[in-house]
């Protein structure tokens, strides 16, 4: 129906899928559950939450229901403290009194938190029914959407629930993050440039050549659509070769470990998601230094993208015992070392095992 749109394969052995990136697709919802290759019913869960809702849900059921599916929507509070299985149970309520069969559909419209959790709830529902995700942030669109990894916390912990399931379709709106509050941008912004340390150089030096990468109303459309394709298909290059995370697609947590670090010890909230990984990746790149890995002046680059994109880089002042435990409860330790992704040059890493914990305080007294 919308011309320009670009079409992503994501090629796995089982439940391949195309993710669907364009302007204004969300309304085209309904013509796009027509062409799905398979049987998908009537009945339509879809989930989001009340900032996704408010501008986009009504016309979005309205294009479902033209095409002639009943759709229901449940709305849940924004948040990641929402990511929760008391949600999961609401969304399994809704399926329940809306009927959903072994052949139904959920639909995620939200960012990540919703795209989670609605993942999850597909995954467990009737032992598994068909989903598809709709993401509104930067940061789903280029990462959580795609891959498969579904769940909600535990209480002791991030995404400790969970399933692999991979959704039909992912359909991709950049009209959407109009709408999305700047930070959150910003916060996405932080694993598109990881994408580039990781595996994409040509990304990498089109960021840097970017007039700004901090504002949504000053960076070009096209500019936009271009680095959201790469990341995808970045990621989903991974995904294709290592599905359930056996190995290579550990590298797309370049900055993860001690991102996840700040995360928790600053208490969540305090730092979103990206602006964690943000501060994670200047870490893991003065690592690599200290293991002479890479250069100094590739750690700069790196740090200089971080910067142009408003992003925090500052290791904020942290206990150093507490990072050490930290950094052992994230199951990144083996045998007394702890395992890390580190840069070896602006688009490659490379799994290191034998980090030892002394080379750790190392590190972080240099930060002070
Ligand atoms: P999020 O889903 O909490 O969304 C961020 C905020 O933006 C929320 O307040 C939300 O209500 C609001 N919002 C979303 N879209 C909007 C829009 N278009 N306009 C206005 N407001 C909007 O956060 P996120 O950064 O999208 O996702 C973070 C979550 O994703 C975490 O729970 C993380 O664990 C998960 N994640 C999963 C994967 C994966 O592979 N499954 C990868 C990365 C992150
Ligand atoms: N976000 C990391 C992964 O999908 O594996």
């Amino acid at each position: 129906m919308y011309q320009d749109i670009t079409h992503i394969k994501v090629n796995l052995i089982k439940n391949s899928y195309e993710v669907l990136v364009g302007s204004n697709t969300i309304y085209d919802i309904g013509f796009q559950l027509k062409q799905l290759k398979y049987s998908i019913g009537t009945k339509i869960l879809v989930v989001t939450n009340p900032d996704v809702s408010k501008p986009y849900s009504s016309s979005f059921i309205k294009s479902i229901q033209n095409e002639g599916y009943e759709p229901r929507l449940l709305t849940i509070e924004a948040g990641e403290d929402q990511k929760t299985t008391e949600s999961i149970a609401l969304i399994h309520d809704a399926a329940y009194e809306h009927k959903l069969e072994r052949g139904s559909l959920m639909i995620a419209l939200g960012g990540g938190v919703i795209g989670d959790m609605v993942g999850f709830a597909a995954a467990t529902w009737l032992r598994g029914i068909s989903f598809i995700q709709v993401p509104t942030t930067l940061l789903s669109m280029v990462d959580a959407s795609v891959g498969g990894k579904t769940g909600v916390n535990h209480p002791k912990g991030k995404n400790l629930i969970g399933a692999f399931h991979q959704p039909k379709l992912v359909l991709i709106d950049i009209d959407t993050l109009n709408t999305l509050p700047e930070r959150e941008f910003r916060a996405g912004m932080a694993e598109i440039i990881k994408y580039g340390v990781i595996g994409d150089k040509e990304l990498f030096e089109k960021l840097e050549e970017a007039k700004d990468l901090k504002n949504l109303e000053s960076i070009d459309r096209n500019f936009l659509l271009e680095i959201i394709t790469k990341s995808i298909k970045a990621k989903a290059k991974i995904v294709e070769k290592d599905e359930k995370e056996n190995g290579l697609r550990a590298t797309l947590n370049y900055g993860h470990t001690f991102g996840h670090v700040v995360e928790a010890l600053s208490g969540y909230g305090k730092f979103l998601h990206g602006e964690a990984v943000s501060i994670g990746m200047v870490i893991a790149g003065q690592l690599s230094l200290q293991e002479n890995l890479w250069s100094k002046a590739e750690a700069k680059r790196q740090n200089e993208l971080l910067i142009k994109a408003g992003l925090p880089i500052k290791w904020p002042n942290l206990d150093e015992d507490l990072v050490l435990r930290s950094l052992r409860a994230d199951k990144k330790v083996k045998d007394g070392h702890i395992r890390f992704i580190l840069a070896t040059e602006i688009g490659k890493v490379k799994l290191v095992n034998k980090i030892k914990e002394d080379q750790i305080y190392k590190l972080l007294s240099s930060l002070n």
